[in-house]
Order: C-alpha cells, then structure tokens, then sequence
C-alpha cells in the first residue's frame, strides 16, 4: 500500500531534506526568533522545531491566518505549506511580506511555490506528489538545515546519522500489538513535556490515518486538571497510550497504574540519544502504526476528505489568497 511504503522510505526522504536545503539561505545571522507559520501536518514542524530549540532559541508556531504583532525583521519566518495553497498560511505570508520579515517558503508548490519564485524567496523545494504530513522528515531536516545556514545549531551531524539509523530499524519491527490496542475504542495519547510534539503527531495520525477521534494528554499539565476527569470511571472503551521518554519513565509507570482502572494501557518507550531520533522514530512508528489501525478500520490513510470540505469552507469565509 502507498502510504505504508512513503512511511518506510523516511530515511531517503530525511536525506533528501538536508541536500535540497544545503544552499537556501535567508541572508539573516542569528535571528532574535524562529517563526513557523503553517497548518497539520505541515505546521507540526514548528512543535518539533519548538522542541528542539527549547534551550538554544525562541520558536513559535502560528497556526492561524494572522501573524503575531511582534515578528519583524529580526526574526526568521518559515513558511511551510507542502501544498502551498493552504488559506491560513498563505495570509500569513502576506503579512510577512507586507512587514518585510526574512522568509523561507518550504512547499512542493501550489500558489506559495509560484509567491516564492516570482519575489525571489528563498525556497526549499519539497518532494512533489504525497500527503504533507507524511512529508515530516524531509521538512525537518530541511529546516534544520536552512536554520545551520543562519547560524542556528540545533542538531549535530551524530543525531542526524542517530536519527536515520533509528528509523531504519523502526521501519524494519512489528507492531502488531499497537495496532491491535488503537483498533477498538476511543485513544488518548499520554506524555510528558520533553515530548508534547511527537503526542500531538501521534494524536493527528491517528486522527487523519485512522481516522480516530484521539484526545491528547501531556504532563506534568494534565497532573493538574485532566487528571480528575478519571475519578469516576468514565462511560466508554478507552484506549491510552502511553508515549514514554526516558526523562519522566518513572512518571509513566505510575500513571500506567492510574489508568488502568479506568481503561487499557499500552506503553510505549522511544529510542535514542538525541531528541531528534527520538521524535523521528517515534513518528516513524505513528505512522506506521496510524495507517495499519486504518486499515483494520475499514477506511482509506491517505484521503482526508473532510479537511477537503474544511478548506473549502474557509475559502467561503475568507476568501481566496489576495483578497480584502
Ligand atoms: O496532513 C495533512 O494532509 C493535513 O494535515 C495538511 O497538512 C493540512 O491540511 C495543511 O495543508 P498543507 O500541509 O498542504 O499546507
């Protein structure tokens, strides 16, 4: 099946993001912020990016059509469509261009690729022809690499070479025991902090692969509000997985017991030095877990038809990119 077969290609197209990327350069050194603008599977880049950033520089997402107040020309603006027609994105981009803020369209083309060749934008060219949110691994590693060239480190070239070696047995393991725990009930995706990104990509897959209706839940914040949501046993068949980091595994073990009384757990442990492999791998087992409960479903991963008719909608409201 198509979808299975993008997933096990990750690390090619991991590879490929850090070559179509190797000469884009906004002409900025070392900006105040790095801004990610851009919606599902292609604005997870910022939470990702977020992550990695988290004790080198400020990262905000927007996921939204209008760009905070602050964000001038010091910070950095990604833009990141893989369509590049996305509504909210491309408005955006028109308030990033109006303000004069350094820009970097990331896109396989549409009406942003076409906004990025006619100004001259530095551009990183996305592979053409396959769902965005199975894009990730490509727009991350192409990012990071555009963020190198403006002085931002974020990854070393080990958690590179970590990140690709861990996919790649990912790719290569069984995971017939999650499939089997996500096919049947409600999921809720359990984490901690270090790793809220790779919950919400688990969260979206099972929503657009499985189509599922997944709830996330990351700690210690859930510690302090969801949490009394269980104290009665809810009405339901609920189905928690638990996405474990090393840092809060003896957090996780007792939530384990927590949850139990209320529905089924499964843990699942990431792998990896770097937080970098870390999340790869962990979305690399997303997806491919997402697409197999789709599967046992009955429904086909790659339409999303729904976010079809979304998109729709909102051209109705906001009209198409350009007007007022
Ligand atoms: O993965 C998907 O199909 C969606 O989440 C899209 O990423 C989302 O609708 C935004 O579209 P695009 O990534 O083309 O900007």
């Amino acid at each position: 099946m198509r979808m299975r077969k993008i997933y096990l290609d990750w690390p090619s197209l991991a590879e490929r993001g850090l070559s179509v990327a190797e000469e884009v350069s906004p002409g900025l050194f070392e900006p105040r912020s790095i801004v990610v603008v851009g919606m599902g599977g292609s604005g997870i880049l910022g939470d990702y990016l977020e992550a990695l950033a988290y004790n080198k520089v400020p990262v905000y997402t927007v996921k939204s059509p209008h760009l905070p107040g602050w964000v001038g020309d010091r910070d950095l603006v990604l833009a990141v469509s893989y369509s590049g027609n996305t509504l909210e994105t491309l408005r955006c981009v028109e308030q990033v261009l109006s303000r004069g803020s350094p820009v970097v369209v990331i896109t396989s083309g549409g009406r942003l690729g076409r906004l990025a060749e006619e100004r001259r934008l530095p551009l990183v060219r996305l592979v053409e022809g396959i769902p965005p949110r199975t894009a990730l691994p490509e727009m991350l590693f192409s990012a990071l690499r555009v963020l190198e060239n403006t002085g931002v480190h974020i990854a070393e070239p080990r958690d590179y070479e970590e990140a690709l070696s861990l996919m790649r047995t990912a790719a290569s393991r069984d995971y017939g025991r999650l499939v089997e725990h996500l096919s049947t009930g409600f999921p809720i995706v359990v984490t901690c902090n270090s790793l809220r990104a790779l919950g919400l990509r688990w969260k979206n897959e099972l929503n657009e692969n499985s189509k599922l209706p997944a709830k996330l839940e990351v700690y210690p914040e859930a510690g302090h509000n969801d949490i009394v949501g269980w104290e009665l046993p809810p009405p339901g068949d609920y189905r928690f997985l638990l996405v474990e980091d090393a840092a809060c595994s003896h957090l996780t073990s007792r939530l384990a017991e927590y949850y139990s009384a209320v529905g089924r757990v499964a843990r699942l442990a990431v792998e990896g030095s770097s937080l970098l492999a870390r999340l790869l791998q962990g979305s690399l087992v997303a997806g491919l877990v997402s697409v197999e409960v789709g599967v046992r479903r009955g429904v086909d991963p790659e339409e999303t038809r729904s976010i079809s008719w979304y998109k729709g909608v909102l051209k109705g409201i906001l009209g198409e990119p350009g007007d007022r």
